[in-house]
Formats: C-alpha cells, sequence, structure tokens
C-alpha cells in the first residue's frame, strides 16, 4: 500500500518540521490539495508554497488539483516540482489533451473523480492515466466523513483496469483512516490519502506505518 499524507491537515505555522516528520516516516508520497475557490469552496495553497516543500523532500509530490481550467498551470507545477498531477474530471473539457500535456512535461498523470461521478466514465481515458483517484467525500475540506459508496466504485473500477491489463493505481482521499485502511485494500485501492487520521493524531508516523501495513 503506497501512503500519502494530506498536508492540508498539517500545522502550516511548522511546515518544515512537518516534512521532517513525513521524511522520517514510511510516508511514500506527499499529497498537496491544492483549492481555487472555483471548483470548490475553498482556497487552500498554491505554488509558492509547493516549491518550497519541494525542497524539503525527496518523497514523490503527489499534487492534487481541485481548480478550474487546470491546463492554465501545468507547466507551472512541472516548475515547482510536482511527479504526479492529478486533475479533476469534472473541471476539464479537455481532459485527453490535458493528460497528454502533463506526461510530456515529465510528470506523471492522474485524473481526479468526484463522489457523484460513475466509474464508467473514465473508461476512455483509462489508457492514458498512471492514477485514478476517487474521491471518498466532496472535495474542498479535510476531516469529512467517508462515503461507503466508495467501496463499489472501487471494485468496478478495479475489475476494469484488470480486464484491459492495465497498471492503473487507484487512489482514495477523504475520510481515509485506520478502520476503513484494510477494507479499502480488499477492493482495490492501491494508494491512501489521510489528512486528519495522521496530522491529528498524537503518534502520525505510527499511524502512517499501519496505513501502509493496513493493521490497527
Ligand atoms: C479534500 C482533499 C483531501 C483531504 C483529506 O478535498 O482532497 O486530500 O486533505 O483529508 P481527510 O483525510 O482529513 O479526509
Ligand atoms: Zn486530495
Amino acid at each position: 500500500m503506497i501512503v500519502a499524507p494530506s498536508l492540508l491537515a498539517s500545522n502550516f505555522l511548522h511546515l518544515e518540521a512537518e516534512a521532517r516528520m513525513l521524511n522520517e516516516s514510511e510516508a511514500d508520497w506527499f499529497h498537496l490539495d491544492v483549492m481555487d475557490g472555483r471548483f470548490v469552496n475553498n482556497i487552500s495553497f498554491g505554488l509558492p508554497v509547493i516549491q518550497q516543500i519541494r525542497k524539503a523532500t525527496n518523497k514523490l509530490l503527489d499534487v492534487h488539483l481541485m481548480i478550474e481550467e487546470p491546463e492554465k498551470y501545468t507547466e507551472a507545477f512541472a516548475k515547482a516540482g510536482a511527479d504526479i498531477l492529478t486533475v479533476h474530471f469534472e473541471a476539464c473539457r479537455h481532459l485527453h489533451r490535458n493528460i497528454q500535456q502533463i506526461r510530456e512535461l515529465g510528470m506523471v498523470p492522474g485524473v481526479a473523480i468526484n463522489p457523484h461521478t460513475p466509474v464508467q466514465f473514465l473508461q476512455d481515458i483509462l489508457h492514458e492515466v498512471d492514477l485514478v483517484l476517487i474521491m471518498s467525500v466532496n472535495p474542498g475540506f479535510g476531516g469529512q466523513q467517508f462515503i461507503p459508496h466508495t467501496y463499489q466504485k472501487i471494485k468496478t473500477l478495479r475489475h476494469r483496469i484488470d480486464q484491459l491489463g492495465l497498471q492503473v493505481k487507484i487512489e482514495i482521499d477523504g475520510g481515509v483512516d485506520l478502520s476503513n485502511a484494510k477494507t479499502l485494500q480488499d477492493a482495490g485501492a492501491n494508494v491512501l490519502v489521510a489528512g486528519s487520521a495522521v496530522f491529528h493524531a498524537p503518534d502520525p508516523k505510527q499511524v502512517i506505518s499501519s496505513l501502509k501495513h493496513c493493521t490497527d
């Protein structure tokens, strides 16, 4: 299991220390949530913050864009140091082109879907992406409750990916914690994003380790 702690739940006043903690942990990726106040009703952080985080870690930067017209910023996120760039299905009029653009700029492309978007809508883009991020809460805020219908979506998508013989990873984002990690793994998830479950815990490194090995 790949574990990607979401820095949205970290202490922004101590980002360097939070990055150091993640560097010392079993976390695989840093999950960075960029929000524009248009695609979602929240504004988080953007390019200058990501540039600084880039200097603080060698781990992969998994950038989740919750913004309209992400194609306008693809190059800027590549320059800022993003390794994985995930755009929302619902925000892209020309998703196929956007995905190609991400790959041409040397990043790993991902597509994210909101809770209301069927996984079947990804049928014609699955061959082009390395990652599908299934939102298990409505995007915009950390600390929300996991939507159980997500399990069915993971199973359906995993079945389709295997059927096609593809290596696409399934990443789950929102309300992930030690109580659902194992069930998510069994359903076919490869990547777990966790914000509150990690950063609001007394021992974040221990939670990361438990998520990684799906134990509690
Ligand atoms: C929400 C973000 C998530 C968020 C998850 O829109 O995409 O990455 O940080 O936070 P938790 O794990 O607290 O639900
Ligand atoms: Zn996210």
